[in-house]
């Protein structure tokens, strides 16, 4: 194989507790993230000439500060090979939006090499995956999962019931490191996660009243995006991430859509989705 695309698919986090600050000046996390059909398209090919070529329209970042870029450079250089690779990305996730729009695609680079070169194993794909941000080993294999350590510890877990998630996001960005800064974990006590033994059975109102994130104390996000989803029926909504992107799930597709047709009358980014499956 030569070439082969995939999609990189957005996550959004059902719920998310940070637990403690690291000497490492990371945060541990307890979370469960789920994958949604929101996506990216990564192609990678063999370039048959050197390096590593970048096409990613809309997206205005130098090649070596792409993740996807350096994605394909870690793979390249953990197993000796100097064949010159070519990536093409299809942006739909937006940025900035607690999604991982970034990590998707670096996690279906790596895919996408692994299935070219088959240099890789599942745990030393994830080792490499880790390298290039938290969440990208969550990326690489998708589904539910409860997360903990940086994010890279993973329990897989039964996907979200089937509903239909909508995604929206306004103008604000919400730039990681400047929103774990903001969290302030001295004297709290976590809260504990009583939403992942909840995976796996099909109560999803009972899934909905558990979901939590600690990111809305402190994000920069669109409060008007909540009440217009709960308006139009949503059984819960919540930030994702550190933000600024907000989700609503609900058990009807119409009321979905009609959450959606308002969101995006606004001018915001707004998508209907589904729950995914694991990749891996
Ligand atoms: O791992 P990633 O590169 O996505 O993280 C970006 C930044 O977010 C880190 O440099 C750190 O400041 C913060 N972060 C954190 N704790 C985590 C994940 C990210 O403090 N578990």
């Amino acid at each position: 194989m030569d070439k082969i695309t995939l999609p990189a698919f957005a996550k959004i986090n059902l719920f998310l507790e940070i637990t403690g600050k690291r000497p490492d000046g990371y945060h541990d996390i307890d979370t469960v993230m789920q994958t949604v059909s929101l996506h990216d398209d990564v192609t990678v090919s063999l370039s048959g000439g050197k390096g590593i070529e970048i096409v990613c329209p809309g997206v205005d970042v130098p090649d070596e500060k792409n993740l996807a870029w350096r994605a394909a450079k870690a793979y390249l250089d953990r197993y000796g090979i100097s064949d010159g690779i070519s990536i093409r990305i299809e942006k739909r996730i937006p940025e900035k939006a607690g999604l991982a729009g970034g990590s998707a695609d670096a996690a279906a680079v790596l895919r996408a090499m692994n299935a070219i070169f088959g240099a890789a194993d599942a745990a030393s794909l994830a080792e490499t995956a880790l390298t290039l941000g938290s969440d990208v080993p969550f990326c690489v294999y998708g589904g539910c999962a409860r997360a903990a350590g940086r994010g890279e510890i993973l329990y897989p877990l039964s996907a979200l019931p089937d509903c239909f998630i909508v995604v929206a996001k306004g103008a604000d960005p919400s730039p990681t490191p400047e929103a774990y800064a903001r969290a302030d974990t001295d004297g709290f006590s976590p809260r504990a996660n009583n939403l992942f033994p909840l995976l796996g059975a099909s109560d999803i109102f009972a899934i909905c009243r558990q979901m939590f994130n600690r990111f809305e104390y402190t994000a920069v996000y669109d409060a008007s995006i909540k009440p217009v989803m709960m308006g139009h029926g949503a059984l819960a909504a919540l930030l994702s991430g550190s933000g600024s992107a907000v989700f609503g799930i609900f058990g009807s597709e119409e009321n979905a859509r009609s959450a959606h047709s308002e969101l995006s009358e606004r001018g915001m980014f707004s998508a209907v989705c589904r729950p995914e499956g694991a990749a891996l």
